[in-house]
């Protein structure tokens, strides 16, 4: 599954890979996650139609569980070898003006493992000369851990200042 959006978009968003929903409609950021992520845009004052939506992994990553189900896993670093240089292709060609990656997965395919979620959100850095990269937490840590919220908040208005300036 690829991206999806505006391909002159000035903002970007990298997830981590599609989960049960996204796989089943071929669409990023369109389950519980989506929804969380909707949330941003809305306070981000920007539609879906004007950005553009991604993940580093481009297949759903699963895992049988012992009952014999099936659900998501974070995708392990051999998956997340094998798509960055998609993930590369697709950046260059919407060339955006921002990259926000949700979580350590974006963050890292981009610059490297010791690059963590919790030492970089809301840092601003350069990707290239033409792009920056603005690390957010991923939409669904705040489903795990809601006391996120107020960092959370505070990141995504810095992130429109940023735009705002744009
Ligand atoms: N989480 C992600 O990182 N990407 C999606 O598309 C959905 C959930």
């Amino acid at each position: 599954m690829f991206g999806e959006g505006n391909q002159n978009a000035s903002l970007m968003f990298i997830g981590e890979a599609p989960g049960g929903d996204e796989e089943r409609l071929g669409r990023p950021f369109v389950g519980k996650a989506g929804k969380n992520l909707d949330k941003i845009l809305e306070k981000l004052e920007i539609n879906r139609e004007d950005v553009y939506i991604s993940n580093v992994v481009k297949v759903r990553p699963t895992r049988i569980s012992i009952r014999g189900t099936v659900s998501n896993r974070a995708p392990n670093e051999d998956e997340i070898t094998i798509f960055t240089p998609w993930l590369n292709d697709e950046i260059k060609l919407i060339s955006p003006k921002i990259i926000a990656t949700l979580g350590n997965t974006p963050l890292q395919a981009l610059f490297g493992s010791e690059y963590k979620i919790g030492s970089y959100h809301s840092l601003v850095l350069d990707y290239n000369e033409k792009t920056k990269v603005f690390p957010l937490y991923h939409p669904a840590s705040l489903i795990y851990k809601p006391d996120l919220l107020p960092v959370y908040e505070q990141d995504i208005l810095k992130l429109k200042q940023i735009l705002g300036g744009l």
